[in-house]
């Protein structure tokens, strides 16, 4: 038996698999498996009040959990699916609760990596998939970052690195205007750019932006400290914070920033860095293809000093 054909047989004996996607791994089961959900909630220890993302292998399969899919729904997939972009629709009942916290609506995605298009088509099943990593932690770009989260407790489906690097943008449609709940490597530009015969409007959903969007999150065990066209006052920080830094400068090449974030700061924890120093430039906030790589730094940092 090969690793797909395991992951398949784990998923249809109401199991949990580690499934590789663009973005960053996903701790997967069936959502017509009560069972498998509850142990994606345990293994993660993640709250209920947190939603989770459904991943589909076609269109059809997307037009099957939602109730309002509509003309604007199908640009943006055809435009942007398999891809990093998960669209929040109104969800038809056979949607376990579980799934969507008891919200009424559900989010939608086409992964774009082979082995998850195949293990959700082979399996003829939607997959529930958060991040898999536990609650609150760094999100897994590789086999070894799960495993470093899990041990041998989940089956990980070998997909090598991921190719994008942080978790899909999160977008809901409201009329004439997309909301993005979760900023991502799809961008507001992206999405208008896509949608110019539709006469939309994007914009930033206002903070909380979403359930699950908490303050402090993707936090490794070590503090990061940003640094925005300066140096580090070490007058105003605890000096143990400084004896081995790892320190990166961030380039503006946000594609190859995007695909190291995480490793790098599980890197920096497993050498047993003192902290994380980031080195960056204040023009990346007026950056579009910026925003999601921003948002996950402000998430995770623990100091901030700016120039
Ligand atoms: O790239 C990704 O999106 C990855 C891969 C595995 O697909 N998944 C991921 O899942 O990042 P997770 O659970 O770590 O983040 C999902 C977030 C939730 O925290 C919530 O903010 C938002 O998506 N979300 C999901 N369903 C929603 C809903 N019905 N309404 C509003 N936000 C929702
Ligand atoms: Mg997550």
């Amino acid at each position: 038996m090969n690793e797909l054909e395991r992951a398949i047989k784990l998923i249809k004996n109401d199991d949990i698999v580690a499934m590789p996607t663009e973005t960053v791994y996903g701790l997967a089961g069936s959502i017509y498996s009560p069972r498998a959900i509850h142990k994606i909630f345990a293994t993660k220890e993640r709250p209920f009040f947190d939603p989770l993302i459904v991943h589909v292998s076609s269109i059809e399969m997307a037009k099957d959990l939602s109730s309002d899919w509509n003309e604007l729904c199908s640009a943006l997939a055809e435009k942007f699916w398999p891809g990093p972009l998960t669209i929040v629709l109104k969800k038809k009942d056979h949607i376990n609760e579980l799934i969507t916290s008891g919200l009424d609506s559900v989010g939608i995605r086409m992964p774009n990596h082979p082995l998850a298009l195949e293990l959700i088509s082979k399996t003829n099943c939607p997959l529930a998939a958060p991040s898999a990593n536990k609650f609150k932690k760094v999100s897994p770009t590789s086999k070894a970052h799960v495993i470093s989260e899990f041990g041998n407790d989940v089956f990980v489906l070998d997909g090598d690195d991921c190719e994008i690097g942080i978790e899909s943008t999160v977008i809901s449609i409201q009329k004439n205007n997309i909301l993005i709940y979760r900023p991502g490597m799809i961008t507001k530009d992206m999405l208008e750019d896509s949608l110019k015969a539709f006469n939309v409007k994007c914009s930033y959903a206002s903070s909380p932006v979403a359930p699950g969007q908490l303050e402090h999150h993707y936090m490794p065990s070590i503090p990061i400290i940003l640094l925005w066209d300066c140096e580090i006052d070490s007058n105003s920080i605890d000096p143990k914070l400084l004896i081995s830094p790892y320190i990166w400068g961030i380039e503006n090449n946000p594609t190859a920033v995007a695909r190291q974030l995480y490793a790098r700061f599980r890197e920096a924890q497993e050498l047993c860095h003192s902290s994380i120093i980031i080195k960056l430039s204040k023009e990346f906030k007026d950056l579009d293809s910026f925003h999601g790589i921003l948002n996950r730094l402000s998430k995770a940092k623990s100091l901030e000093f700016i120039g």
